[in-house]
């Protein structure tokens, strides 16, 4: 076994940037800064928040995040039109988006950076906070006040490990550890390992409380999440609270796993052997597994469509649901400017013609009577069933691919922005030869497809 020192030693240096690296993104944020405060308008300030404000973030994660800073004073629609502007101004001649989170801000792409331009207030500390993103910049103060040099390697182990494990974004839609956490669980834990070996022994439950605003067991009870961290910055507000519980518990499964047998897989999984396509045709004979591909919109920004597709593939399970079809497990891929891929997996693709619905009891005089005249077409019944009243009706779908491809079609019309433009092309239920030749086509698939069929956690191998 390499020792756990070495193994940090290595990940260390493939994950913090060059020195080179550092200059390049430092100079292009404060010409973003500088840019913007030239513009005429009633902002402030302009301060870069966020891991490269602090040295923190890994090698080859481009984001910057800037925050344009306005007077407390300035009314919210002057804000946020304002804010809108500016941004606009600095993406001219780039590609850009207009993003949501709690008011509309722009992000995009400059010299290959996902660069955010968020309108924020100026504010001293929480309590005068008057829109949620305005926490950032007291993040980024809280931090660089409290980080010492040698926190910041340990902050980029534990993100790099969280990202190797499959738990590590601040994107809603991924229900992960944002990186603002990762670095606050340093300064808890005093260093990366310390961090795994507290986790390794987390409940369902637990509560960190940097500053112990709250009395044992308050934040806790407070939150009533399965996992607390107390904002250093607001009391009120608890940073894991999108974390999922299932996140969470691959966390500290994880970091049980490793901590037992550390490895460098953890930081950087291995690709998966791909499957032979003959093992591939016989795995996909023997799993009710439907397949749905759509081809990437030209010019849409990744993490915007990343959201989207995560949406819509939630969006078809619910809709699947409610004809019968129960979607045990189901996944999303894509490969930027070329395709995506959603799979969904179902208990059986082929349903009864006749749907048994069970009603109330038939002592029940009043819903009984309500049940009976609301159901007048139907194949059989009504009868009584253990007490119930039961009848048997003929259901609108029966094969999963049919009712898909009339969903597909049905919500093409619906779908706006990204997603609109997805369907519009040519949206389709893949037949196992299509899997095939995709499989053949595209590694990034293969190596999807695998882990998906696989359905093991990958550290479990490490
Ligand atoms: P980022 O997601 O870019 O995080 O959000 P980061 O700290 O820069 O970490 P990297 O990029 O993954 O290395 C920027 C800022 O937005 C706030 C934090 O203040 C963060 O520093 N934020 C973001 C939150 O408070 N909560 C979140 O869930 C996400
Ligand atoms: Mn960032």
């Amino acid at each position: 076994m390499i020792p756990l020192q070495q193994i940090l030693a290595k990940t260390l240096k493939k994950i913090t940037p060059a020195k080179q690296e550092l200059a390049k993104e430092k100079k292009l944020a404060q010409k973003i800064a500088a840019q913007i405060m030239a513009m005429k308008g009633s902002h402030e300030k302009v301060e870069i928040v966020g891991s490269i404000a602090r040295n923190t973030h890994l090698r080859n994660d481009r984001d910057l995040d800037i925050f344009v800073l306005y007077p407390k004073e300035l009314p919210r629609k002057e804000f946020e039109e304002e804010g809108l502007r500016i941004g606009k101004a600095v993406f001219k001649g780039h590609k850009w988006e207009k993003a949501y989170s709690e008011h509309p801000y722009i992000r995009g792409e400059i010299n290959g950076f996902r660069v955010e331009v968020v309108p924020s207030y100026n504010i001293a500390d929480s309590s005068l906070m008057q829109s949620a993103v305005d926490r950032s910049v007291l993040h980024n103060n809280y931090l660089v006040k409290k980080m010492e040099e040698r926190h910041k390697g340990e902050a980029r182990l534990l993100k790099q490990f969280m990202k190797g494990i499959k738990c590590y974004g601040a994107d809603l839609s991924s229900n992960s550890f944002p990186g603002y956490v990762a670095e606050l669980l340093v300064l808890k834990y005093g260093s990366f390992a310390k961090t795994l070996e507290a986790a390794a022994h987390w409940k369902n439950g637990e509560a960190i409380d940097i500053e112990n605003y709250y009395a044992e067991g308050d934040a806790q009870k407070k939150f009533g999440w399965h996992f607390t961290v107390v904002d250093p910055v607001d009391r009120n507000r608890n940073v894991v609270a999108a974390l999922s519980l299932n996140q969470y518990a691959r966390f500290i499964a994880a970091s049980r796993a490793f901590m037992k047998k550390p490895s460098i897989n953890f930081f950087f999984p291995k690709k998966h052997s791909a499957w032979s396509q003959v093992k591939l045709r016989q795995f996909l004979k023997k799993t009710e597994l439907v397949a749905i591909s759509l081809s990437y919109p030209k010019g849409v920004i990744e993490d915007i469509m990343w959201g989207q597709l995560r949406r819509f593939s939630h969006k078809i399970k619910t809709f699947s649901g409610l004809e019968g079809f129960e979607v045990k497990r189901s996944s999303e891929w894509l490969e930027k400017e070329r395709h995506m891929v959603m799979l969904f997996e179902v208990e059986s693709t082929e349903l009864q013609k006749a749907e048994v619905k069970i009603g109330p009891e038939a002592f029940d005089e009043k819903n009984s009577e309500a049940f009976l005249s609301a159901h007048k077409q139907m194949l059989a019944g009504p009868r009584i069933e253990k007490g119930r009243w039961v009848i048997e009706v003929q259901r609108k779908h029966t094969e999963l691919e049919a009712f898909l491809s009339q969903l597909l079609k049905k919500l093409r019309g619906a779908e706006k922005e990204a997603m609109g433009k997805a369907l519009g092309k040519n949206a389709k239920i893949m037949s196992e030869k299509e899997i095939a030749a995709l499989y053949k086509k595209s590694e990034g698939f293969r190596q999807f497809l695998t882990a998906y069929l696989k359905g093991k956690e990958e550290f479990l191998d490490y």
